[in-house]
C-alpha cells in the first residue's frame, strides 16, 4: 500500500479517488481534518477496503511510527500542509508547526522505517513531497518561466513555510539516502476545491449574489492545471522519477486573475443566467490587495516531459468548464464546507459588508 497524508484535501482527495479508480493498491489515509480536510469528498469511497483513514497529525511521531510499522506502505505521498496564502499572512504559526516541524518529523518517521527494511524495499522505497511553484517567487512579465534550477526566493509566510519543507526533503536525501522525490506544481482547480481559493470562491459569490473580490488590478498572473493533471503527474514521478530530483509540473497555462473571473462569469451566464439578465460580471469589485502579492508564477514543464513524457491532458477551456458545472450540480458539498469557521474566514478577509453585500462596478 502506499500512505497519503492531507488525502482529505482539495488535491490529496482528488489523488485518493484517482488512484483507487486507476488501480487496486490500497491508500492509508492520514489526515489532521483541519478546516480544509473534508471526508464528504471520499464519500464515493465509503465501504471500500482499499481505503483506510486515520485522522492524525502527521506531527504525531508515535502515531506515524506505529502506522509505519503495521501497514508497511512501499511509498509516502506527502500532501498534508497548510495551503493558503492569505491565512497565511493573518497568521503563520500553523504553517510553521505543520508544513516544517511536521514534515520534520514524517521525513524522520520515514527514515527510522525505510531503515528497517530489506534491501530491495530499501531500494524500492519512495517519499514523494508535493510542493509549490511559490517557492521560486515572482516572475517579470517577460521573464522564461521557472526551471527546477530557478533560485529559491520565496515571498510569502506561506512559501517560506514550503520552501524550508523543501529544503528538508532534500537534505533528507542528501545525508541519509532517503529516495526523495519532490514536485514544484502551479495553481490548481477543479473538483472539492476549498471556496476561500480564488476559482471556487469566484462561482459560489456569483451564484450567492455577493461581490467577486479582485485583488488589486486584477492583472496577477498564474499558470493554471487542472487537479487531475496534477494527480497523473504525481503518479508518473512516483511510478518513474529519480530519486534526489525534483520536477516542475504546470499546465503551459497563463492567465490573469482577471481574464478568470471573466471567464467563470460568462460561463455561468451561459449555463445559469441571472435571473435579471445581468451578466456576473456586475458583481466583480476590486478589493485591497494582498500584501507582498507575488506578481507572476510560470512553470516550465519540459524536465518532466522530456524524461517522464507527461503532458497535462485537459485544456483550460475544458478544465474550467467541468469546473464550473461541477460547483453547479454540487451545492450540498458547498454549503456542508461553509461552516462558522469558514464564514469567520470570510468575515475576517473581506469583512462582514464585504462578504455579504450585492454590489460592485463591472470591470
Ligand atoms: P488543502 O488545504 O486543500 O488540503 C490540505 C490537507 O492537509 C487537508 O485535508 C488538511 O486537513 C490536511 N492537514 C493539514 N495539516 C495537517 C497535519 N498537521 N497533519 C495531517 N494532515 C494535515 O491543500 P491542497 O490545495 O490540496 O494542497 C495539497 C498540497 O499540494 C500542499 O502541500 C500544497 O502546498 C501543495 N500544492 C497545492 C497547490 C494548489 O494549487 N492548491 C499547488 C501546488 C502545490
Ligand atoms: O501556485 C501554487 C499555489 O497556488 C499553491 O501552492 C497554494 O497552495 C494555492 O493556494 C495557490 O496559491 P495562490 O495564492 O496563487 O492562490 P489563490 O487562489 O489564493 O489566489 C490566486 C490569485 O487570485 C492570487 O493572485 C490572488 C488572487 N485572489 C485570490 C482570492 C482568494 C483574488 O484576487 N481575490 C481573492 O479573493
Amino acid at each position: 500500500m502506499i500512505l497519503v497524508t492531507g488525502g482529505a484535501g482539495f488535491i490529496g482527495s482528488n489523488f485518493v479517488l484517482d488512484w483507487l479508480a486507476a488501480g487496486n493498491e490500497p491508500v492509508l489515509n492520514l489526515d489532521k481534518l483541519t478546516y480544509a480536510g473534508n471526508l464528504a469528498n471520499l464519500a464515493s469511497l465509503q465501504g471500500d477496503a482499499r481505503h483506510v483513514f486515520v485522522q492524525g497529525d502527521i506531527g504525531d511521531s508515535a502515531l506515524v511510527a506505529r502506522l509505519l510499522a503495521e501497514r508497511r506502505p512501499r511509498a509516502i505521498v506527502h500532501f498534508a500542509a497548510e495551503s493558503h496564502v492569505d491565512r497565511s499572512i493573518h497568521g503563520a504559526q500553523d504553517f510553521i508547526a505543520t508544513n516544517i516541524v511536521g514534515t520534520f518529523s514524517l521525513l524522520e518517521a520515514a527514515r527510522a522505517y525505510w531503515l528497517t527494511l530489506d534491501e530491495a524495499d530499501k531500494a524500492a522505497f519512495r517519499f514523494l513531497h508535493v510542493s509549490t511553484d511559490e517557492v521560486y517567487g515572482t516572475l517579470a512579465p517577460d521573464a522564461p518561466a521557472f526551471t527546477e534550477k530557478h533560485a529559491y526566493e520565496p515571498n510569502s509566510p506561506y512559501s517560506a513555510s514550503k520552501a524550508a519543507s523543501d529544503h528538508l526533503a532534500r537534505a533528507w536525501h542528501h545525508t541519509y539516502g532517503l529516495p526523495v522525490l519532490t514536485t514544484n506544481c502551479s495553481n490548481n482547480y477543479g473538483p472539492w476545491h476549498f471556496p476561500e481559493k480564488l476559482i471556487p470562491l469566484m462561482i459560489v459569490n456569483a451564484l450567492a449574489g455577493k461581490p467577486l473580490p479582485v485583488y488589486g488590478d486584477g492583472q496577477q498572473v498564474r499558470d493554471w492545471l487542472y487537479v487531475k493533471d496534477h494527480c497523473s503527474a504525481i503518479r508518473r514521478v512516483l511510478e518513474a522519477g529519480r530519486t534526489g530530483e525534483t520536477y516542475n509540473v504546470g499546465g503551459w497555462n497563463e492567465k490573469t486573475n482577471l481574464a478568470i473571473v471573466h471567464t467563470i462569469c460568462d460561463l455561468l451566464d451561459e449555463m445559469r443566467p441571472r435571473p435579471d439578465g445581468q451578466s456576473y460580471r456586475a458583481q466583480i469589485t476590486h478589493v485591497q490587495d494582498r500584501p507582498g502579492h507575488d506578481r507572476r508564477y510560470a512553470i516550465d514543464a519540459r524536465k518532466i516531459e522530456r524524461e517522464l513524457g507527461w503532458r497535462p491532458a485537459e485544456t483550460f477551456d475544458s478544465g474550467i468548464r467541468k469546473t464550473v458545472r461541477w460547483y453547479l450540480d454540487n451545492p450540498e458539498w458547498v454549503q456542508g464546507v461553509q461552516s462558522g469557521a469558514y464564514r469567520e474566514w470570510v468575515a475576517a478577509q473581506y469583512g462582514h459588508e464585504g462578504a455579504d453585500a450585492r454590489t460592485g462596478a463591472a470591470s
